[in-house]
Formats: C-alpha cells, structure tokens, sequence
C-alpha cells in the first residue's frame, strides 16, 4: 500500500468516525431535552383594567339594543351555531334571522331567554339561539333585535369534518379586561394567520375580582369580546374565576353567571352538564373539560369521558386535542401542581388515546411542554419522574390573555426537563393544522410584530405518525 492509499484509507476512516459521531449528536440532540427559558425582558407593571367608558364596552345605541352578541358551535360537527345576546330593558326578540352569502331568502331559528340575580344584580335579558342544518363552509349573514335597532354579523361555517382538512384555531386564555386584554384581542385579529376559532382555555371576566363578583363586569366582557366572538365561535372552557361561589353573599351554585351567560352544545355529545363536552369541528375533535367540577371515579365527567374516548375516529378526525383550565404540567411557581389530582386520574388515557395537544390556562404565562408521560408509579414502585413519550401529548399552558392579576414571573428553577420553552409575557395562539399529519403551533406575544413568533413547533399527528413509523418499520 502506498502512502497516498494509506492516507486516503486513514482519511475515509477519520470521516466514517467523523460521521459517526454528527449522527450521534443529531440523535441525541433529537431526543434530549432542551428546555429553555426565555430571557425576554418585559415592564413589571400590572396590567391595569380599562374603565367602564372605555370604547370597547360602550353600549351599542338605541333602546333595547342587543349587545354582548357572541357565537359558538351548536352541534358536533359544525353545522350548527349558538348565538347569544343580551337586551338590557325588557326582552324583546328571540329571533335569529339568516341567510347565506348571495341568496335573499331570510330564514328565522328561535331561541329561548333569560334571567338570572347575584347578590344585588339582575342580569339582562339573555337570549341563547341555536341556528341548526347551515351549510358547510358557508358565509352566513345574521341578525338580532328588533325594530330600529337591529344589529347584523355574519360568520363562516367550518368544512365539513374530515382528515385532511386544514383549519386555522386561536388559542386565548384568561384574558380579563385590562389594556392588555385589548392587547392581546387585538393582536388575534390582526394575525395574518387569521384564526377561525377561539379555543378558549378559561378565565373569562374575572368579575369575581370586583367588590361582591361585580356582575357588570360580566357585562363589560360580552360587550368587549363581541368584536370578535359575534363573528368566530369562541369553544368555552370554565376556569375558576367563573365559580363565582360566595356563600357569604348567599350566592353558593357555582358557576351561575357563567352558566346562564355562556350556553354550549353539551347535549350534542351525550355529556350531563356544560361544563365538559366535545364537538368535532374540520379535522378536529375537541374534548372540554372542567378543572372544577368533580373528576373522579365513578363522577359524571370521568363516566362521560371514559366513554367518550373510544369514540373518537382518527381517520375521520385526526388532531385530538384536549382543553382544560388547569395545566396537568405546569413549571411556574404559581398554581403549581395543582393540576396534579387531574394528571393522576386521566394522563393514562391521554397517553393510550394519543392525545396530540392538550391547553390549558390559569397561570398567567405561557410553557410548553416535551412529549412526556408520568404514569408508570404505583404505591410501591416509586417510579415517578416524567419520562420521554411519544404517545404523549404536548401540554401547552397559554394563561397569558393579559388581566387583571398580572403576569407570572416567579418559576421552579432549574427548569424541569419536561418543560421545552417557557416565558411570562402576554400573547396568544395558533394552531394552523395542515393536514392529517402535520400542525404548526405558534404562540405570539403582544409585543412583537407577526414575523416573530416567541415560540413555535410542528406538531406530527400522534395516531397518524405512529402509523407511519409501524408502517416503515415493517418495510425495513
Ligand atoms: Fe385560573
């Protein structure tokens, strides 16, 4: 052999090694974690509320106007839409009037209304419509009140439900109204990614804040919040500030203002109460759960959502996605493990149903988790540390919406290994789905213009990516 063979021989050994070791430190790389925490700096302010005579709560004009107009979905899958409104004098018209864009032809859905008193308020009156068989991906005209003061909006139905239909959702939670709140709202709607629904993730007026749970500042939401949810569904989750449990003001029903105020097709998936419940909507399935009502065995939430679960079709809905108020991972020092109970009771099934994302809100930051799962402990194992999961959900916490109580800023350290990317500022998010497989979320804090995204990551569909990886292993 000659020097120069040697050399080349030595020279495609050295590169071999070479290559070696870049696939071992992309492999590494792929699966250790990374978890950082953000060093953005932001004013330790706290979010101030806007006064009453703020324009985004004026009243709209004329007697008995219809205000606080807002929509959600009114059946499982999209074909129906709730509208809600309040007339504040008397209660005037039940009526939706409809009709599609380009036609002429109005059509008229009746609803019910309502009243409800907390302490020393009497609400208006609350008018709940649902709107059923509307045509899928469809803009529709509509109409509340009467007379001369009529106020009209429109909406656009989602395509009909299927795998591979790509869908744009917002991801708010606990917003408040403070400056921020009109922050973080306005920001949604100026995003070019043009979310078509809220997933709310609770933690709506934060009346309960308010000297006696001030119920008009319930109504100051509703009229906040009209601008954008009379005009996109909002997907309702409860969180604590809707308890409004007072027993020392004789008020001890949880969750009555929010019960009265804010309707949801529970029924149209068999659930008992509105507090937790699905719908499907384009290539989604959308399960809600409620933080605090009762969850344990045997309960009517655990019985709904073991039953639930199983019927859940992947191929007709790919993306599972789960909202809840209380994160189930949650690094903060603030609200710390109190998602814990609820972690212990469903991750499991989280895990075997190949939950893709669940969101929560309650701490007034924003985290995202690594695909972990924390479910092999029993009494004696001792066997309680997360571990790496790929049939795991991510946990995204996106309590952030901006109110009254301020950011969260005081975190466990050193950031846990679970934990992938976390930053207490203000935002919002969006979960652009693509296809049956692929997703891309990105989370947007109120300061940045939209070619930053703070934090983002494409999320691969966990029953459809598993199926192409059995389905490679199988030709290998
Ligand atoms: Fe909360």
């Amino acid at each position: 052999m000659s020097f120069l063979d040697g050399h080349r021989l030595m020279g495609s050994r050295w590169d071999f090694v070479v290559l070696i070791l870049v696939l071992l430190i992309s492999t590494v790389a792929e699966f250790s974690y990374g978890g950082r925490t953000s060093s953005f700096v932001r004013t330790a302010n706290l979010s101030l509320d806007m006064p009453v005579d703020s324009d985004v709560f004026r009243v709209p004009p004329g007697y008995n106007a219809p205000q606080q107009v807002h929509i959600t979905q009114g059946d499982h899958v999209g074909k129906g839409v709730l509208v809600s409104w309040v007339t504040p004098e008397e209660p005037g018209s039940n009526t939706v009037l409809y009709w599609a864009e380009n036609t002429t032809l109005k059509k008229q859905a009746d609803g019910i209304v309502l009243t409800y008193k907390y302490f020393n308020y009497t609400s208006g009156y609350i008018h709940h419509c649902t709107i059923n068989d509307l045509e899928f991906d469809t803009k529709y005209y509509y109409e509340v009140g009467i007379g001369n003061t009529i106020r009209q909006f429109w909406f656009i139905t989602p395509p009909e439900v299927g795998p591979d239909v790509p869908y744009t959702f917002g991801l708010i939670g606990d917003l408040g109204q403070t400056y921020d709140s009109n922050r973080t709202l306005t920001h949604y709607e100026l995003n070019p990614a043009k979310g078509k629904t809220m997933l709310f993730v609770g933690d709506l007026s934060y009346a309960n804040d308010y000297p006696f749970h001030d119920n008009t500042r319930w109504d100051t939401w509703g009229r906040f919040t009209e601008r954008n949810a009379a005009y996109q569904p909002w997907i309702w989750t409860a969180g604590n500030h809707e308890l409004d449990l007072a027993p020392e003001l004789g008020e001890a029903i949880p969750f009555k203002p929010y019960k009265n105020r804010y309707h949801v097709p529970y029924r149209a998936s068999y659930s008992t109460s509105p507090f937790w419940y699905s719908i499907r909507r384009a290539s989604t399935y959308i399960i809600v759960m409620s933080s605090y009502s009762a969850f344990g065995k045997y309960t009517s939430q655990y019985k709904w959502l073991e039953n639930e679960l199983p019927k859940v079709n992947r191929t007709e809905t790919p993306w599972l996605i789960v909202l809840m108020h209380s994160p189930l991972y949650n690094s903060y020092a603030n609200h710390y493990m109190e998602g814990e109970t609820m972690r212990v009771m469903y991750e499991s099934w989280f895990v075997e149903y190949k939950v893709d994302v669940v969101f929560a809100g309650h701490v007034h930051a924003y985290e995202r988790s690594e695909r972990v799962s924390n479910i092999a402990y029993n009494i004696v194992n001792g066997m309680c540390t997360p571990i790496s999961d790929q049939s795991a959900p991510v946990y995204i916490t996106i309590g952030d919406g901006g109110n009254l109580e301020g950011l969260v800023t005081d975190m466990t350290e050193p950031q846990p290994s679970y934990s992938a990317y976390r930053e207490a500022s203000f935002g919002h998010g969006i979960l652009d789905i693509k296809n049956r497989t692929h997703a891309y979320f990105s989370w947007h804090r109120n300061q940045d213009g939209y070619a930053v995204e703070a934090d983002s990551v494409w999320l691969h569909n966990r029953y459809w990516n598993t199926l192409e990886e059995s389905t490679l292993a199988a030709l290998r």
